[in-house]
């Protein structure tokens, strides 16, 4: 059974751009690879943070995912940080990274632009991700286009340890990016992705208020100024992404067809999203306020997780480790 490994970062509450873009589809994933998934909260420190929020952000994570779905009887769910062996792996492959192939990185582009001071490790991420990855020896990675030129770099690191140090058989598979149908959610701006530093997201825990509160003046078609105007679903990105991931496809031909003649406005057409999104989010609200009361048994399912995960990490490592010249403590 071929292996999927895939990372998210601990900024606490899922938003609905993540849960169409990635979870949603790791929920069925669990179901036909053998499944890492790992909330990484290493990458996370690679930018200024503050530690009480980060402890807060990675259990509000845990909890998402797992009322979302995510099984820890059919995946592994875990904290990087509990798996000591991916910074390990990490400093190894440091070692075989060219220093150019981290500088060209787009994301390390943008995101060092935003810093005063920028930190080795915000430069080094990459290498981590590849780590992550190649622990579990994955040969599917379940994310977003904007990771793909993360998963280059970890063919990169893949195929210059395998050179180095496995000539004759590739102990390493060279790992693919496996891309969601939903590449990327437009935010409630009708803009830029739904993203949670810009603030144009639902979360897939808000109350059924606050959901309505944000998507009653969400941005739909702009050439659309008033109901009589028809309007172009394909320029709404209400229509186009949300009626089509939430609505049955019954509703989603008749908001289409009274938008397009005009017989319905705008609000008409989010009043009809919205009895299907609270649909989907009710359960996954009632699951994450069930662990919410329960902290205990969170700890225990991430505890159990990085046991499960542990298991291959060691063992990966430990083969790494004999054949590049590094004792190991017995
Ligand atoms: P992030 O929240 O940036 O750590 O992303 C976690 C996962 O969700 C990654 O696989 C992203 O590609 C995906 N993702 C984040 N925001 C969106 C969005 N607006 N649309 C689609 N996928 C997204
Ligand atoms: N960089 C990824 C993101 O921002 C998170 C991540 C870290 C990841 N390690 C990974 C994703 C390994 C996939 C595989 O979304």
């Amino acid at each position: 059974m071929s292996r999927i490994f895939s990372g998210i970062q601990p900024s606490g509450e899922l938003h609905v751009g993540n849960y169409l873009g990635a979870v949603k589809n790791w929920v069925s994933l669990q179901a036909q690879f053998e499944s890492f998934f790992c909330i990484v909260n290493y990458h996370a420190i690679t930018v200024p943070y503050e530690p009480d929020d980060l402890r807060r952000r990675t259990r509000d994570m845990a909890i998402g995912l797992l009322a979302s779905g995510l099984d820890p009887k059919r995946c592994a769910l875990f904290v990087q940080s509990q798996v000591p062996e991916h910074t390990e792996l990490a400093w190894i492959f440091n070692t075989l990274t060219p220093l150019g192939e981290l500088e060209r990185q787009t994301q390390f582009k943008e995101k060092s632009g935003r810093q005063e001071q920028v930190m080795a490790g915000l430069l080094n991420y990459p290498v981590l991700q590849a780590a992550d990855i190649l622990l579990y020896r994955a040969d599917l990675v379940p994310v977003g286009e904007d990771q793909v030129q993360h998963l280059e770099l970890s063919r990169v690191v893949a195929r210059n340890w395998n050179a180095r140090f496995a000539p004759d058989a590739p102990f390493f598979p060279e790992p693919q990016p496996k891309l969601t149908p939903t590449r990327r959610i437009v935010g409630l701006d009708g803009q830029a992705k739904m993203s949670k530093s810009l603030g144009n997201t639902i979360g897939i825990l808000e109350s059924p208020e606050a959901i309505w509160d944000k998507l009653r003046p969400a941005v739909t078609d702009p050439a659309r100024q008033r109901k009589s105007d028809p309007g172009d679903p394909d320029k709404c990105p209400v229509i186009y992404q949300l009626h089509r991931a939430f609505s049955p496809p019954e509703t989603v031909s008749e908001v289409e067809a009274n938008c397009r003649g005009a017989k319905w406005g705008c609000v008409d057409c989010k009043n009809a999203l919205l009895a299907p999104l609270l649909a989907e989010l009710a359960p996954v609200r009632e699951r994450a306020a069930s662990l919410e009361a329960n902290p205990g048994q969170v700890d225990e399912l991430l505890a159990s997780g990085a046991e499960k995960a542990r298991v291959v990490a060691r063992e990966t490592l430990h083969e790494v480790k004999v054949r590049m010249g590094l004792p190991e403590q017995r």
